[in-house]
């Protein structure tokens, strides 16, 4: 009997990779997703908690969902509410206490368990709360994927963090950091392109961290992982995603050089500009440790564009902190950035810090910043009018006869192409610049022979 399951992920690409496992776990007890939570035989919200109020959306959400368990139940039907990813790890106990209609509750470490705990949630009246830590076990106990990876797929190779950035609830939520041994991430990379992904994202919260078992028990870095990777039959791009500053090893900026298929876009987050805040937040490195690892990577891979995150208004965070931010991004020129105003974490230690910043402030240098970014962003998308680029075609677009694919700069671009070119990567001349995508076409040549 199939049994509908409906997953609402948010926050990162972690998130989204955990969500499609623990449908992979659902799947031999017979859930199949669920565009929609209305009629769903299970519901899984997979949280995050990283910024603002994460809490209390997940509450408001909860709240919606009672009434479509409710409605469920007089029907004679059964809803099972979860609670997944980092707020549940966070609050779990507080989840169960406020919504106790929620039946399960699951730290990011303990999905292969699911199908028991559905199981323990179907007999018991009360939830069911599993948040532990045994991060080894998780990858060891799913089970291979088997939804269609898609062209571009991702692979978790690492997980958890030991940094400890001093406004962050990674380390609290997802745990300290553990890398899978290098074998096991070829072999489900092998899978992945077997089964259609031309291009692989290899995922970690601290992914240039990665620290695996090699073949010979040796220790394997991300450099090496990503070069044994390149070697594999049908790989034709790689990316890696999110990096610390610290970790990019010689090694790692030596594979921007060598592989080809290691794509020249890096997202490396720097949160600030300023020495004396960076000190604050535990980073562990300075303004200008982060502007001579751009210019060692820049001179391994000239045409590497970079993208980042920012955050504004930390405490104590003065207008000379702030004005160094800007100068710093002046001084990189970003293709891409995420930026976000301080959000105290409860438990961090920089939400106990008596300087915090008013929020008028934060918002205005918020605007200031996303103003210099953008323009940025703008001026990157524009630089690529009039090239060529090889585009990888992942999927139909909004409009009939369009396809989307990806840049070698993860830009989304737009294109009217046949549908049969999905997953091919083709040479598009960029014609137009959005500040969030780009317009390609097939050029006159290239229409005749296809
Ligand atoms: N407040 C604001 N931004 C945060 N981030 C992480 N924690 C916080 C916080 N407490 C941002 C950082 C990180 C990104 C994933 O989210 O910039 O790199
Ligand atoms: Fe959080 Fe990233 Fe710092 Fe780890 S390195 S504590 S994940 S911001």
């Amino acid at each position: 009997m199939t049994k509908k399951l409906h997953i609402k992920t948010y926050g990162c690409q972690m998130n989204v990779y955990d969500s499609a496992r623990m449908a992979d776990v659902l799947a031999p007890l017979g859930y199949t997703i669920a565009a929609a939570p209305d009629d769903a035989d299970m519901v899984i919200l997979n949280t995050c908690h990283i910024r603002e109020k994460a809490a209390e959306k997940v509450f408001s959400e909860l709240g919606r969902l009672k009434s479509l368990q409710s409605r469920k139940a007089r029907g004679g039907g059964r809803m099972i509410l979860a609670v997944a990813g980092c707020v549940a790890q966070a609050e779990g106990a507080e989840i169960l206490a406020r919504a106790p209609y929620v039946d399960i509750v699951l730290g990011p470490q303990t999905y292969h368990r699911l199908p028991e705990m559905v199981a323990a949630a179907t007999r018991a009246a009360g939830g069911v709360l599993d948040t532990e830590f045994p991060v080894e076990a998780k990858f060891d106990f799913l089970p291979a994927a088997s939804t269609a990876p898609g062209v571009s797929a991702f692979l978790t190779i690492q997980e958890g963090c030991d940094k400890f950035c001093t406004f962050c609830v990674v380390p609290y939520t997802r745990g300290a950091e553990f890398s899978r041994p290098a074998a096991e991430v070829i072999a489900e990379a092998r899978r992945l392109l077997d089964r259609g992904a031309r291009e692989i994202t290899l995922l970690g919260q601290n992914v240039n961290a990665y620290h695996g078992r090699g073949a010979e028990g040796d220790d394997w870095g991300l450099g090496r992982l990503i070069r044994a990777l390149a070697e594999l039959p049908g790989i034709e791009r790689i990316r890696y995603t999110t990096s610390h500053p610290r970790d990019m090893d010689a090694e790692l900026i030596a594979a921007h050089r060598d592989v080809p298929a290691l794509m020249p876009f890096l997202h490396l987050p720097v949160q600030s500009g300023s020495d004396r805040i960076l000190a604050a937040m535990n980073r562990r490195h300075t303004a200008a440790d982060y502007l001579r690892t751009v210019e060692t990577l820049r001179a391994a891979r000239a045409d590497l564009a970079l993208s980042s995150d920012f955050i504004v208004g930390y405490p104590g965070e003065s207008d000379a902190d702030f004005q160094a931010t800007l100068d710093l991004v002046a001084t990189v020129g970003f293709a891409q950035a995420f930026s976000f105003k301080y959000s105290p974490r409860p438990g961090t230690p920089a939400a106990s810090a008596e300087d915090q910043v008013p929020e008028v402030v934060k918002a205005e240098r918020l605007s200031r910043l996303q103003y210099l970014l953008e323009r940025q962003q703008r001026a990157f998308n524009e630089s690529l009018v009039g090239t060529m680029q090889p585009v990888l075609l992942e999927r139909a677009g909004r409009h009939s006869g369009q396809l989307v694919g990806r840049s070698p700069f993860l830009q989304p671009v737009h294109a009217s192409l046949p549908a049969v070119l999905v997953g091919a990567i083709v040479p598009l001349r960029i014609t137009g610049a959005e500040p969030n995508s780009l317009a390609g076409e097939l050029p006159a040549a290239e229409r005749v022979v296809a």
